[in-house]
């Protein structure tokens, strides 16, 4: 996909920049601040040409009212700090306090604005609301890839207003994505886990026609199981979904995508830390016993499936990796992923919330190529939909 970078933006202009600024917050103060830090090369390089940088961020879902509790006040000063440089705050995204606010920016300052979404049509995708910010600059730039499945004003309509370009973040995702699914060195093999099949059936449907084996991982693979009539105890289990995944298995022995489901599980009677885990085979697992986490026999499966492969994208979790003991198949399968990507033997993208608590949980992090911060719209990308927000970007 072809899209302008920053680098091709001018000089010396007024930027208006789409960031995702909707973190997590506790007491007032920004508990996680990965979204912030996310754009600050975008933010850097364009005051660096001496751009005035206008923020436009949405934070929660006030659905167009003005919501004390939801301003993006409280971000300024978390903001200023790790920009090493002031950043204003107007109380409004459109009208006479952002323009003022924005006209008294030297060049190279920096304004965020209040929460796009006090603005009904923000949602609407407003061609009014569209007009209005798009009088504040000279050229759009979106840096929020993880907002980009939001058809709103200020993620997809604002592109067609002024001149649009990729940020740097929004860049990278674009490329590592690509690099995982669009256009990947083969073999690929995915990994989906998590507790929901009924979450997940069209990211399964649409992953199996592209990947060459494909991992499932979770309470998810319960489903399968059952479905292939296995007895899975008192798991957790979508029993009404066993023919959405028989429909899923027969879809990838079409497009020739080895599923791997687990041969062998850790299961114990209670989600307890205390409780005593077994390693159970399938047919092994009694009426009261749970599936936590896969059996180290479908562990070393898997990392033997990652040696076989060139490319891993993974979204979701293998076991309840919450609660210890039940992480052990999720942080062996991420130490290993982790290990072959920092040598140069495996691209691995991963993405959505949960996958990257656990691949915090497992210290590796930062050793993966790209780890996605985006949830819902990794999760879209996944599914094979088209993003508007990048959509837009195109040209
Ligand atoms: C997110 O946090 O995933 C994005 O900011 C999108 O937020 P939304 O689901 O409220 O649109």
């Amino acid at each position: 996909m072809s899209f302008r970078r920053i680098e091709d933006a001018p000089s010396n202009k007024t930027a208006l920049v789409r960031v995702d600024f909707n973190v997590p917050m506790a007491d007032g103060k920004v508990s996680d601040d990965t979204r912030l830090r996310a754009a600050l090369p975008t933010i850097k390089a364009l005051t660096a040409k001496g751009c005035k940088v206008a923020l436009l961020a949405h934070f929660d879902r006030p659905k167009g009212k003005r919501v004390p509790s939801m301003s993006l006040a409280p971000l300024a000063a978390p903001l200023s700090k790790l920009l090493e440089a002031p950043a204003a705050f107007a109380e409004d995204c459109v009208g006479p306090a952002a323009a003022a606010a924005i006209a008294a920016l030297a060049p190279g300052g920096i304004v965020l604005l209040e929460n796009t979404r006090f603005h009904d049509g923000e949602e609407k995708n407003d061609p009014a609301l569209v007009a209005e910010m798009a009088k504040l600059g000279d050229f759009y730039v979106n840096d929020a890839f993880s907002a980009a499945h939001r058809a709103h004003a200020s993620t997809e309509g604002l592109a067609h207003a002024l001149p649009a370009y990729a940020g740097k973040a929004m860049e990278a995702e674009l490329v590592a994505l690509d690099a995982a699914l669009g256009n990947p060195r083969r073999p690929v093999l995915g990994i989906v886990g998590g507790s929901k099949v009924s979450t997940k059936i069209d990211l399964l449907k649409n992953l199996v026609t592209k990947l060459d084996r494909l991992c499932i991982g979770g309470a998810m693979a319960n489903t399968f199981l059952f479905a292939q009539g296995w007895d899975v105890g008192a798991s957790y289990c979508e029993k009404d979904l066993a023919d959405t995944a028989r429909e899923i298995m027969k879809l990838a022995g079409k497009h020739k995508c080895e599923l791997l489901l687990p041969i062998d599980t850790i299961v114990a009677e209670k989600l307890d830390a205390r409780a005593p885990a077994f390693v159970r085979g399938l047919g092994d697992i009694d009426d009261d016993e749970r599936i936590l986490d896969a059996g180290p026999e479908t562990i070393a499966r898997l990392t033997k499936a990652m040696d076989e492969s060139n490319t891993l994208i993974w979204n979701g979790p293998l076991g309840v990796f919450e609660t210890p003991p039940f992480d052990h198949g999720t942080v062996a399968a991420a130490r290993h992923a982790a290990a072959r990507a920092k040598n140069g033997k495996l691209i691995a993208v991963a993405g959505g919330g949960d996958t990257v608590a656990a691949l915090h949980h497992a210290g590796v992090a930062d050793d993966m190529t790209f780890v996605s911060t985006a949830g819902g719209a990794f999760l879209e990308w996944m599914e094979g939909k088209p993003l508007p927000g990048v959509q837009a970007l195109k040209r």
